[in-house]
Formats: C-alpha cells, structure tokens, sequence
C-alpha cells in the first residue's frame, strides 16, 4: 500500500516537474534574445516575495504625505512598499512636471539603489487626452470629439506630442487608449472611446498605439501604450458603468474584439487593461476563457495583462463572484493576469504567498507573469534609463503642441445643423450663455489633472474659453456674456430682455464633466432647466446658435428645431474655444461627421449597423456632419461584380467634386452590407474610411478596394470566420452597387 502510494506520488511529482518545465519553456520561446536571458538570470535570483512585489501595481497615494495625490514622498512609506514588499509598479498622482521629476527620481532612485536586486519600477499613468495629469501638459480632445476627425493622422500627431510630454519625467506606461466600442449611449464612459463602430475604434486606437510605442523624438526613452478595457466592458444592460453585460458570442467576436485585435495585431501592444466589469455572469477579472483562450490563444497577446483598479477585490464585493479575496486572487491569476493593480492594500502579496505554499499556484505560473514583467521592463529600457530628465520638461505646453490640439479640436469638431447662420457675418452684439459660455473646465472634461477635471484656477492659463475665443475671433463685435436664468421668473424675464438686445444668442449647453460610476445616467435628455433655456431664447426670434458640450449625446429632440445651428464639440480640449469660434465665424471649415448615433427618443438607441428587422431612429445618424463646402458624390463603379474565390479583390471608385467655392475636407465611408447570412447581417457595416482635402471646384476619386476575408467574412460563436456566397451592396454617402460572391 505504502509502496504504491510513494509510486503514485513520485508519478506527480514527475507530472508536476513536467508541468513546471512545459510552462518554463512556453515563455522561453525566444531563447537568443539578448532580453530573454537578462530576464531568465534575473528570475533565477529572485525569492518569491520578489517575484510577487514585481506582480503588485500600487497607487501613488499610498506613498505620499496624507495618502493625497500631490506627490509630497514619505520616504517612510516608499521604503515600506518597495523593501518590505518588493513592489515593482506605482501609478497616478497630479502635478508639476517639475514635481513629478523629483517625485518619480526619489522613488525610481530608491528601487535601483537601496534593492538587492535594483530592478526599477514600471509607473504608470492615465495620460488618456494628453499629458492630463501634468500641470503644464497638453490636453487634447476626448477620444469621442477625436474619433469625429476620423483622422487617424490626427491620432498619430496627438500621440507624439502625448509621449514627448510624458517620457522624460519617467512615466513609460499610459493607461490608453480605451478600446471599448461606444455603442451604449448610456455608458458614462463614452467620452473616452471612438465611438460606436468597431472599425473606426480599431484603426483609430491602433494609429495612437503605433505612434506613442514607436516615436523616436522621445530617445532614449521608450513607452507603452494600454488596450483597455479587455473586454465587453462599454455595454452594460442597464447602462450604469461596470455593470453586467450580457453580449452572446457572435456579438462579442463581431463587435467588440476587432479594436483589440488590430491593437495586438497591427499595433503590437505592449499591454492590455482588464474590463472591471461581469460578461454574462462572469467577473471578467477571473474568466480564463477571455484572458488565456482568446486574449492569449486566439488574438496571441503575448505582453502583460494588467487588472483594472482593484478588481480583484472587487469579484468578491462588487461581483459577489467569490466568497474571499483570496479565493478571488487564485481565480484571476488561473484566469491569467498577470500583474493586479492592487493601489492601496498589500494583502494581495500575502495571499499569493499562501497559494503558492498551499501549493494552489505553482511558482512556474507566477514566473510566467514575472517573466512578462521584466521583458516590458527591458523593453521599455528601464535599466538603462530609469530616472526623468528634468532638461527635457521645457517642451511640455509648448506652442507648437498647443497647435496640435488645435488642429485637433478643428478637424474633430461636428457641424450638425446649420440653417443659413453660419458662417456668421454682420453681428454686432452677440450673446453668448449657458453653463460652458466662460469655462476651461467643461471643455478639458474628466480626466485633467483630477479625475474629474480639476477647478477652474489650475486650468491652463494660456488657454481661451469660448466667451475669450469670440472676442478674439469677432474683433468689432461685442460678445455679451450672460448668466442662465434660473427658474425664478424676474431671471427669466432679465435673460429675455438681454437675448433680445443681441444679433444672435450663442447656447452653450450639456453636462458637467464626470468620471466612471460619477456618470451613471437615468435618462439621456438634456437638463430640463437648459431646455428652458433654450425656449426662452428661441421666443425672442433671434437666431440661436446651440453649441454642445457633453461626454456623450444627451437629447435635443424638443428644442432641435427651435435652434438655427447645432455644433457637437464633446470636451474639445485646450484648443476647443478657439476652434468653436472658428467655426462660428467661418475662419475654420467644419469637417468632423458623428462616429456615433445621436439619438432621436431616450429610449431607442441603437447603432447604425442595426439588423434589419431593426428600426434606425436618429436626430442625426452616424457619420453625419456639415460643412461649408458642398460636395456630390457621383460614378460610383466596380472593376468587376462577380467574386470567384476568397483572394480575388475588386475595387469600387467613386467621383466626389466640392461644388463650392469653398475648399473643404469630406471624410468618405465606405460601407458593405451582406445582403442576407446565415447569422442575420447589419443593415450596413463600415469597411474603409479616408478623409481628405477637395479644393473649390476640384474632383477627386476615392477608391476601396475589397478584400474578401476581410471585408465580406464575419466570425460565429467560436469566431470561426465564415464567408458565403451571396449578393452585397457596396455603399458611399447615398449611392449603392450590388456585387455577388460565388465561390
Ligand atoms: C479606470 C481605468 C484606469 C484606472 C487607473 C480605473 O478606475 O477604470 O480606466 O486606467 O482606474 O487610474
């Protein structure tokens, strides 16, 4: 008996060898790599505790004075983090670029100085509209009014100037971009995403991915990037963020994976973000099919998977998904993170230690993160350049920065409804009110320099609001600046008086800027006291001009017809007054078209690739937007309209001619609709876009060219691709032609 016991035991034991050795060799896959061994020396002389610190991400505010954000070091408590628990990464915080130099040197210089193995900390920060958490940073339009350029040269140009503000105070790791698809208006997460089309999200992602890891102006310093939020997190049932989503698998490969897999594909993404969130009943956080089968096996992701912000925790407390944290940690890391954002408790060190002597987690599994850990680290050439460079800060703010965002906030910005107002000529009083008339605040949004934008003292001083972007743009004019009424009626009677000694009332109207949970909606309308507004205005029969300023579309059906132009700016950023002006006046020719559904009712939200047993009910559709140029869309051809076989491409061309006297930028969209599938097909799907110039007068041809497994396949509930045989219709503005597929 006892013989065949120890037989048995020695059995796993061998198995268990087994087991450690396949593992060891699955992440030594690129064995000469000169990286690959400095990681493999280095995890060799590592003792557990240090391995697990290297897979622990701590907030900046368990380090400070006062557990507060404003990075004053306690020397004590950074000490504690990194020699007690060997923490290898530390995110977030606000300030100067001058104090982050020297909180981030005091800390790097303690990880590489005072360490037995001097391994240096990975930071990471959510620089997700520019340098935001940098006092003097750059901020940039949210990727919502961004995602309306539908400029992937936009991105490129964004995220240059983001790296050179971020890489010399030794930041290399960005939280961006977020890759969830905005197709839930509700979501108070919209504002941070491209929109509601997988395709625009996924090209538009991956432009600021390849920018920020890949730009050279930032030598010797390198960055990575963050897709986040893996996966299904941007579509909750009921709306309210990290909610539960329940999205069948179809759906899921179809909509919601293509940003990510471009991202890892084309992109080569350093890192990816978990979603918070629970996916048909699973905390994501602890789902392996989603981390190690898709995310790993099937999209071959092979750099580190970073948790959301206590989402470990938050299987047992937010998810009810487990009855203990440490019940909690076994389930995430057999799901397949690799390093857990754990911000402000250790106790996640402590209880992987435990699993590990429980003999629940093997240290081969830990190694495998660990292994991941340190390659980004060598990567991203931390060992050679751990500490900021404070000769470097200057460029931080500049001008010709200052100019990108502009250029941005110009290319972005969304024209919705124009009845003959604009460009505005001839005004000599114009009335300018509503709650962003004369705020910083509301056009940076969330996210800048506080989580839910800072106040308006520490916006940047150079920046105009619209009421100081007017005046400058209609020099002879006066811009009156005037409060809202309230609901008290000598205010409503003041604010009518007023409206009425102007040419034209400019409206600033939408919401305050909110983060996260902060955001969670009942009802998407427009705030009742800003419609009022809005009526009170339009009683006196001036012209009114509505500009909006909003982290998603709130409804304006009741006062959309009483208004003479509608302008969609988002949170625009630091450029966003002068670029409004711009517009007003005509100095700058709108370009931007919605990358999302602006809905009709609250009640009926769906995107434009809808089935077709869907109704489609819009205020404006997806990839609206107006400009002063006129342009027609004619010609529209195919080189053949028979497909024999899967690599056979065609290529359909169209003539666009700018019948103005305007030169004006047309942004095209090229749609495909699968006429009938055996898995129902949207009505339209998205396959190319290009925007660009069209001088006065001038004729330009566009061309798509299709590819069949990319543009005519769709995936099923395994995500097996299919592709059938059958009539599609290649679709640009209103034309359409039909192609047939036999294979
Ligand atoms: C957000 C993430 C962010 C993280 C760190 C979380 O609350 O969901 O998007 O990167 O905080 O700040």
């Amino acid at each position: 008996m006892k013989q065949s016991f120890r037989k048995i035991l020695a059995g796993l034991i061998v198995l268990n060898l087994f087991f450690m050795i396949s593992c060891q060799q699955n992440v030594t896959k690129k064995p000469n790599t000169e990286t690959e061994k400095k990681v493999e020396d280095l995890l060799k002389q590592m003792t557990l505790e240090e391995k697990i610190g290297q897979m622990t991400q701590m907030c900046a505010s368990t380090i400070t004075l006062n557990g507060t954000k404003e990075l004053d070091l306690d020397v004590d408590l950074i000490k504690k983090a990194i020699q007690e628990y060997h923490i290898g990464s530390f995110l977030s915080g606000t300030g100067s670029a001058q104090k982050w130099v020297k909180f981030l040197d005091a800390i790097q210089k303690i990880a590489i100085n005072e360490t037995r193995l001097k391994i240096p900390i990975i930071f990471g920060i959510d620089h997700v509209h520019g340098a935001n958490y940098v006092d003097e940073g750059t901020f940039f339009p949210h990727n919502l009014t961004l995602s309306c350029s539908f400029d992937p040269q936009i991105l490129t140009e964004g995220a240059k100037v983001t790296a050179k503000e971020t890489a010399p105070l030794a930041m290399p790791w960005n939280f961006a971009p977020v890759l969830d698809v905005g197709k839930n208006p509700y979501w108070p997460r919209i504002y941070e995403t491209f929109g509601e089309d997988p395709l625009v999200c996924g090209v538009l992602g991956t432009a600021f991915i390849k920018a920020y890891q890949e730009c050279d102006a930032i030598e010797p310093y390198k960055l990575s990037a963050c897709a986040k939020h893996f996966i299904a997190y941007s579509d909750p049932k009921s709306g309210y963020d990290r909610t539960p989503a329940e999205i069948p698998n179809q759906i899921l490969f179809e909509q919601f994976l293509p940003p990510f897999e471009m991202a890892i594909k084309s992109g080569n993404v350093k890192t990816v973000m978990v979603n918070s969130g629970e996916l048909n009943g699973e905390p994501v956080h602890a789902s392996k099919w989603l981390l190690t089968d898709i995310l790993r096996g099937q999209l071959g992701f092979q750099g580190v998977i970073l948790t959301d912000i206590k989402d470990i925790m938050k299987i047992v407390e937010m998810h009810a998904g487990a009855a203990t944290e440490k019940e909690a940690t076994l389930m995430s890391i057999n799901a397949g993170i690799d390093m857990y954002m754990a911000c402000n408790s250790f106790d996640f060190c402590q209880y992987m230690k435990e699993l590990v002597q429980e003999g629940k987690i093997t240290e081969a599994r830990i190694n495998e993160s660990v292994h991941r850990i340190l390659t980004l680290k060598y990567e991203l050439g931390l060992f050679e350049n751990p500490l900021p460079d404070d000769t470097k800060i200057a460029q931080i703010g500049s001008k010709e920065h200052f100019n990108v965002a502009k250029k941005a906030a110009e290319e972005s910005i969304v024209l919705l409804k124009n009845e003959n107002i604009l460009p505005l000529k001839n005004a000599k009083n114009i009335m300018l009110t509503g709650f962003a008339a004369n705020s910083k605040k509301m056009l940076n949004g969330a996210w800048t320099l506080e989580w839910l934008g800072c106040e308006e003292e520490r916006q940047p001083k150079d920046m105009n609001t619209i009421y100081t972007a007017l005046q400058k743009e209609f020099k002879t004019a006066n811009i009156n600046l005037i409060e809202e009424p309230t609901q008290n009626s000598a205010s409503i009677v003041k604010f009518i008086s007023e409206a009425k000694k102007n040419d034209v009332i400019v409206i600033t109207a939408g919401e305050q800027p909110y983060s996260e949970f902060k955001g969670n909606a009942n009802d998407l309308e427009l705030d009742e006291n800003q419609l009022k507004m809005i009526e009170y205005a339009k009683s006196t029969k001036k012209p009114v001009i509505l500009v909006l300023i909003e982290g998603r579309p709130r409804v304006i059906t009741r006062i959309e017809k009483m208004v003479d132009a509608v302008i969609f700016a988002g949170h625009p950023g630091v450029g966003g007054a002068d670029a409004i002006a711009g517009i007003i006046s005509g100095r700058i020719n709108p370009s931007g078209k919605l990358s999302f559904t602006y809905p009709l009712d609250v009640g009926h939200c769906v995107p434009y690739y809808h089935k077709f047993s869907e109704k489609y009910t819009a205020l404006y559709p997806f990839g609206h937007g107006l400009s002063f140029s006129n342009f027609e869309y004619s010609n529209l051809t195919l080189s053949d309209t028979l497909i024999t076989s899967e690599n056979q491409e065609i290529t359909a061309t169209i003539d666009i001619k700018n019948t103005s006297n305007t030169d004006g930028k047309e942004v095209v969209l090229w749609y495909i609709n699968d006429e009938f599938g055996t898995i129902t097909r949207p009505v339209k799907q998205l396959k190319f876009f290009k925007k660009a110039m069209i001088k006065a007068g001038e004729t330009k041809q566009f061309k798509f060219t299709i590819k069949p497994m990319r543009d005519l396949t769709y995936p099923d509930k395994n995500g097996k691709l299919i592709l059938e045989n059958g009539s599609f219709k290649v679709i640009v503005n209103q034309q359409e032609i039909r192609f047939w597929l036999k294979k």
